[in-house]
């Protein structure tokens, strides 16, 4: 009954123009203030709004990954929420087997590729208590031997879900798409970040190589013309409003 609801709550949403259009006003007008940079999850500076964050969290827990890859890790917040969230996945498993629960022993894992990773931000990341399920490697996200790296560690996991948040040009995301798009399983997603920037004024990034027109949302529909296999999850867009990755939330049908 509730769900019923809430499922009608959504299509309604979905049609209401000037709700939508309210949603991106404020989205641009707290973008000016790096609205984004205002949380943590768990203490972890995470640049996300709210709402995608709990996107993930409902995208985690129902897809149960063993390996979440992400590109752009930044201060780590989403790297430490995704290793929070696997945490929670192996408890679950320990309660239902009746089990307690061994860190050591978890195939869990969450692996961050960021070009840059600051001395202090890895310092911090290392010294975190979800640290012994997250692998970090410092290259470019596209670069062929960090791809290698990733494939290999893949190649030892079953479940596999994938985010991207590095760079955001057109170009980079195409190509990231292409070389981690594929390790994502059916039923999981390729949730790509920053796909609004489609949906903002181009004065928002004047000191940016991305902006209208060449940004993670044009690669997303070019990839999507050549892979059937994957499908934007509208539904989730619908029911944030707020969130940086309308027609980035990709779930893999086939
Ligand atoms: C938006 S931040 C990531 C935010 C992070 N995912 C979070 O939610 O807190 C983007 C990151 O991408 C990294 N980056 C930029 N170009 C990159 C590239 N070519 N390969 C990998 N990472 C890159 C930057 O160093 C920066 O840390």
């Amino acid at each position: 009954m509730f769900l019923h609801e809430v499922i009608n709550n959504i299509k309604l949403i979905a049609n209401d123009k000037k709700l939508k259009n309210t949603s991106l006003a404020w989205m641009n007008h707290s973008a000016s203030y790096k609205y984004t940079y205002n949380f943590c999850w768990l203490s972890s500076p995470i640049i996300q709004y709210p709402q995608d964050i709990v996107a993930m969290q409902e995208i985690i827990w129902a897809v149960k990954p063993d390996l979440i890859i992400e590109t752009g890790i930044a201060h780590g917040g989403s790297l430490i929420l995704s290793a929070s969230m696997l945490a929670l996945l192996d408890m679950a498993d320990a309660i239902e087997a009746g089990q307690s629960m061994n860190p050591a022993q978890s195939n869990r894992k969450v692996m961050g590729i960021d070009i840059d990773i600051r001395a202090h931000n890895r310092e911090a990341i290392e010294a975190h208590p979800m640290f012994s399920r997250i692998d970090m490697i410092e290259g470019s996200s596209i670069a062929p031997e960090v791809i290698d790296q990733v494939n290999k560690v893949a190649a030892n996991h079953e479940r596999i879900l994938v985010c991207l948040d590095a760079m955001h040009t057109h170009d980079h995301v195409l190509a990231e798409l292409e070389a981690y798009a594929p390790l994502v399983n059916p039923g999981s997603y390729c949730v790509v970040f920053d796909t609004i920037i489609d949906n903002m004024p181009a004065e928002m990034f004047p000191d940016r190589p991305w902006g209208p027109g060449n940004n993670p949302k044009t690669a997303v529909h070019q990839y999507l013309k050549t892979h059937p296999e994957f499908e934007i999850d509208k539904q989730i867009e619908h029911k944030l409003l707020i969130s940086v990755a309308p027609d980035g939330y990709l779930k893999r049908i086939r």
